[in-house]
């Protein structure tokens, strides 16, 4: 499973880049909004600092606004993949962009209903949001589990993005589900790393050390 910062935040994903493990990068419009400057200057530094996929969401809520945008999102760098709500006017989207050879990730994702009108649509990306169907009573993981098996028993090519990720279970999960990708808060991302044994061991490591060479 590869993974992906979910932010439009330059510095951490400048950071995350630089551990090396992060493809890509996705936003959304409150994720943009966040940041306080013209999501259009923003954009191609982010595409810069990644060398992968950068999902960007398009807000037309009619299916000519969205190709538009789409289009203009898609000038902005190769590696942009354009974000567009699971409506029927996103589908019409989705479809007449992926004849012109544009990137797509579905978006706002919570059934298996959903995955599979955008698989049909020819979407690249499906996000289902994990972390907001677990908020409502609901199960994000089950549902990442039923994606995983529907795209696998019909061989849709699109791949799965597992998304509003809000904690490090969510990651081992959906990993162990087989998602092909997990969008991550940068506070996720960093947690990520630490166990306390792992600290205590390094600290034990160096004090060893550190004795040794002052025999
Ligand atoms: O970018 C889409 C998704 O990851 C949003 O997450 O935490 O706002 O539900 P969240």
């Amino acid at each position: 499973m590869k993974l992906f910062l979910d932010t439009a935040n330059v510095e951490e994903i400048r950071e995350a880049v630089q551990w090396g493990v992060i493809d890509g990068v996705t936003t959304n419009p409150t994720l943009a909004a966040r940041e306080k400057k013209d999501f259009l200057e923003i954009l191609p530094e982010i595409c810069r600092l990644v060398d992968g996929p950068v999902s960007a969401e398009v807000i037309s809520e009619d299916w000519q606004g969205m190709v538009e945008e789409a289009r203009q999102l898609a000038a902005v760098a190769d590696n942009v993949v354009v974000k567009i709500p699971v409506t029927w006017a996103g589908m019409q989207a989705v479809k007449l962009l992926a004849g012109e050879g544009i990137e797509t990730n579905v978006t706002l994702v919570f059934t298996v209903n959903q995955a599979l009108l955008a698989a049909r649509a020819g979407a690249t990306y499906v996000s289902p949001f994990l972390g907001r169907l677990d908020d409502i009573g609901g199960s994000g993981i089950a549902l990442l589990e039923d994606l995983v098996a529907l795209f696998k028993q019909h061989q849709l090519p699109t791949r799965i993005i597992a998304a509003s990720i809000r904690h490090q279970e969510h990651v081992t999960r959906a990993a162990l589900a087989g998602a092909s990708i997990a969008t991550l808060p940068h506070r996720v991302l960093k947690q990520m790393v630490k166990h306390p044994l792992t600290e205590r061991g390094l600290e034990q490591f160096l004090a060893d050390w550190r004795q040794l060479s002052e025999q």
